[in-house]
C-alpha cells in the first residue's frame, strides 16, 4: 500500500521565529486532517502564506507572491483538484477581509490567534467540494485558549521538530512601542500555563529534541499560571523545564530590558542548561528618541542593565535589535546610538531602517527621516555591529565548548552545530551523529561561523 497522505499541504513561512511555530503546529494540526507537508505548491491541496508584518512592505511581498500562486491554482482546479490558498499570521491580521477584495484567489484569511479553529475552517471551506463561492474571514481574539484547542486535536504528534524545537510561552504584547504594530496584530500579553509548557517540552524531548527555544515577543514578561496557584516568572520556568530528561539545552527571546528582573538574571547565571546568549533590544541610545519610541528605559538602564547582568554571567553573548532613522532622530541621536554600541559590544545583532506601520503612534510624527539618511546610518551602524561580531567570534580561536550538532554540512562527512553562544560551527563528523553533543576545539574564524574539531565526546 502507498502510504501517501490523502492530501498535501505547502506553508510559506516570513518573518520571526514565533511564526515558524505557528506553521509547524498548523502542520502538526492539518496532519491529523490527512494533509502531509510537500516543498512544492503546484502539487498543494492547501497553501498556506503564513505573513509577517513588522516592517516595510510585507503586505505588497503577499499580493505578488499570491499573483504568482494565481496561474497554480487554476491549472489545479482546472485538473478538477483542489487548491485552497488561505492568508494566514500578521499580515492576515492587520488587513483582514482586504485581502479577498484585492486579491480573489485567496479563500480563507486567519490571524495568530485563530489557526486552532483550522480544522473547522478547512471543513467548511471544503464541504460542498467546489469552492466557487465560499469565503472565510477569521481575525478574531478569541476568548478560549488556542493552545488547549491545538492540544486536543493534534495526535500527540510533533512532526520535523529536529533536535532544536521552539516553544510558544508567551504572546502578545502590552508595551506599545510607538513604531510596533506586534500589539496590535498580536494581540495582549498571554502567558501559557507552566504544566502545558511542561507537557509539550516533554513531548518534544521525547521526540529527541535536545535544545528549546521559549519565544514570546516579550518573553522575560511571562508570568504564569504555576502548578500550586501561583505564578512563574521566565526564570522559574527556566528553573522548572531544566529538570526534563534528554533536553540539555534553554534559550529564550525576546527579552525587553524592563522585564530583566533578578530570578531570570540567576537562572542565567546558575542553571546549566541555560546558554550563555542574550537577545536584549535597545532600539537606539538616544534618551530622547527612546522616550519618542515610547520604550520605557534609557539608556543608562539599558548599560547598567548589561552590566549587572555580565557580572553575573560574564560570558554572556549579547545580541540587540536597533532602528534607524526613527521620526525625528539627528544625526547627535545617531551617534548616541554608535556610542552605545561602542560600550555595550555585541557578539551579533540586527538592525533596521524605521519602516511605518499604519495604525502606529510613530507613523503620524511629523518629522519623518528621508529614505536616503537611513541608508547612510544604517550601513554606519552595521558596519560597526559586523566589527564587533567578527571581534566576538575572533575570541574562540583555540577555545573549547559544547557543541549541539543540528543539521549535516555542505560538504560530504561535515556536520554544523551551535556553540553555547550560538554562534554556527562546522565540523569534520567524524561518525558522530546530528543529536550528539561533542566538546570541541575551534581551528579556525569567520564573520558568521567557525570551524572545529571534536576533542571527545
Ligand atoms: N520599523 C523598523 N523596524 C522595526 N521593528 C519593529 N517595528 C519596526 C518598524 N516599524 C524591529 C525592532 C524589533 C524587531 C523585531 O523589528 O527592532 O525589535
Ligand atoms: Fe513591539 Fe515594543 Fe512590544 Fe517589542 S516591546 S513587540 S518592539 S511593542
Amino acid at each position: 500500500m502507498n502510504a501517501e497522505p490523502a492530501k498535501k499541504v505547502f506553508i510559506k513561512t516570513y518573518g520571526c521565529q514565533m511564526n515558524v511555530y505557528d506553521s509547524q503546529r498548523m502542520n502538526d494540526v492539518l496532519d491529523t486532517l490527512g494533509y502531509g507537508a510537500t516543498q512544492s505548491p503546484q502539487d498543494a491541496d492547501l497553501i498556506i502564506l503564513n505573513t509577517c508584518h513588522i516592517r516595510e512592505k510585507a503586505a505588497e511581498k503577499v499580493y505578488s507572491e499570491i499573483g504568482r500562486l494565481r496561474p497554480l491554482k487554476q491549472a489545479r482546479i482546472d485538473a478538477g483538484k483542489q487548491a485552497v490558498i488561505a492568508v494566514a499570521g500578521c499580515v492576515a491580521q492587520a488587513e483582514g477581509k482586504e485581502i479577498i477584495r484585492r486579491a480573489p484567489a485567496v479563500d480563507l484569511v486567519f490571524g495568530p490567534q485563530t489557526y486552532h479553529r483550522l480544522p473547522q475552517l478547512i471543513q467548511s471551506i471544503t464541504a460542498d467540494g467546489s469552492l466557487k463561492r465560499k469565503k472565510i474571514v477569521e481575525t478574531d481574539f478569541p476568548a478560549e485558549d488556542k493552545f488547549e484547542a491545538l492540544e486536543n486535536d493534534k495526535t500527540g504528534k510533533h512532526l520535523n521538530r529536529g533536535v532544536s524545537a521552539f516553544v510558544t510561552v508567551q504572546e502578545g504584547c502590552d508595551k506599545f512601542c510607538s513604531f510596533c504594530v506586534v500589539p496590535f496584530t498580536r494581540g495582549a500579553e498571554f502567558s501559557r500555563p507552566v504544566a502545558q509548557i511542561r507537557a509539550e517540552t516533554q513531548e518534544l524531548a521525547a521526540a529527541g529534541v535536545r535544545e528549546i527555544t521559549l519565544l514570546g515577543q516579550n518573553v522575560n514578561a511571562y508570568s504564569g499560571a504555576g502548578e500550586n496557584g501561583e505564578n512563574y516568572s521566565l526564570g522559574r520556568l527556566l528553573e522548572d523545564l531544566s529538570d526534563i530528561d534528554g533536553i540539555e539545552r534553554l534559550r529564550f527571546t525576546t527579552s525587553h530590558p524592563r522585564d530583566m528582573d533578578d530570578e531570570l538574571i540567576a537562572a542565567i547565571a546558575s542553571n546549566d542548561k541555560v546558554m550563555p546568549y542574550l537577545h536584549l533590544p535597545v532600539q537606539a541610545g538616544s534618551d530622547s528618541i527612546l522616550k519618542s519610541m515610547n520604550r520605557q528605559h534609557t539608556a543608562e538602564h539599558y548599560i547598567n542593565l548589561v552590566g549587572k547582568i555580565r557580572s553575573a554571567r560574564p560570558d554572556i553573548a549579547l545580541s540587540g535589535d536597533f532602528i534607524v532613522g526613527f521620526p525625528g532622530e539627528t544625526d547627535a541621536d545617531f551617534e548616541d546610538t554608535l556610542a552605545l554600541v561602542r560600550e555595550v559590544t555585541y557578539a551579533q545583532a540586527y538592525s533596521f531602517k524605521y519602516s511605518v506601520r499604519p495604525g502606529t503612534k510613530a507613523a503620524d510624527m511629523a518629522t519623518q527621516v528621508p529614505e536616503e539618511v537611513k541608508s547612510e546610518r544604517l550601513a554606519r551602524l552595521q558596519a560597526l555591529l559586523n566589527e564587533q561580531q567578527m571581534q566576538f567570534n575572533q575570541t574562540f580561536l583555540d577555545r573549547e565548548f559544547d557543541l549541539l550538532l543540528e543539521r549535516p554540512g555542505r560538504q560530504e562527512g561535515q556536520l554544523v552545530g551551535r556553540s553555547p553562544y550560538l554562534q554556527s560551527v562546522h565540523i569534520d563528523g567524524n561518525g558522530h551523529k546530528i543529536g550528539d553533543i561533542v566538546r570541541v576545539c575551534v581551528n579556525s574564524v569567520g564573520p558568521n561561523s567557525l570551524s572545529a574539531h571534536i576533542i571527545e565526546g
